[in-house]
């Protein structure tokens, strides 16, 4: 799958905004990742106020790249009713990725900011978002038209391979 190694982090966008229909594939490649017992935990908030996406930019040390994004994906987990919550945020790291890779395929690019498991990182998407209590916020993706592009590394490493052979 070529978006698989096409893809690298873009942390710079173009000020022109990303067409809804995009957005809806985003969203239905994040719902369309597995989850523990098909739980699938996730609520998506999709910001495009500035006002929220500079207060969210400021959300964690490592955001700053928020505030000139046209528009980010919030992602948080409900924390009730779920049949397998041990493996909850496993199941948003998995739609975090499959979010990247339809965006990449889109021509898009976005980043992962990290913010679960870090209470000071939640309490401020929270915030900044106004999640209910009954959700937990797990990353910001902001995503748009990339300004810089990074040709991305291959990491293969035979060394990182082990076979138990038969
Ligand atoms: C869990 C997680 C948290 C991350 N948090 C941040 C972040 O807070 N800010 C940021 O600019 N990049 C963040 N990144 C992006 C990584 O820095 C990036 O994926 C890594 O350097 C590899 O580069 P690549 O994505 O271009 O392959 C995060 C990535 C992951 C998976």
């Amino acid at each position: 799958m070529e978006a698989i190694f096409t893809r690298s982090s873009v942390r710079k966008f173009e000020e022109c905004p990303v067409e809804p229909e995009k957005i809806e594939k985003i969203l239905r490649a994040a719902m369309a990742a597995p989850s523990a017992k098909n739980q699938q935990p996730w609520e998506f908030f999709v910001v495009t106020a500035k006002n929220t996406l500079l207060t969210l930019s400021q959300a964690t040390p490592y955001a700053m790249c928020v505030k000139n994004a046209p528009a980010a994906f919030v992602l948080a987990a409900r924390r009730e009713g779920l049949i397998a919550p041990e493996f909850r945020d496993i199941d948003m790291a998995i739609a975090t990725e499959n979010m990247m890779l339809e965006i990449e395929a889109l021509g898009l690019g976005a980043v992962m900011i990290g913010v679960a498991p870090i209470p000071e990182n939640m309490d401020k998407v929270r915030a900044a978002v106004v999640l209910p209590e009954t959700l937990d916020p797990f990353t910001i993706l902001p995503f748009g038209y990339p300004a810089k592009r990074r040709i991305p590394e291959d990491r293969y490493d035979p060394a990182r391979v082990h076979w138990i052979k038969a």
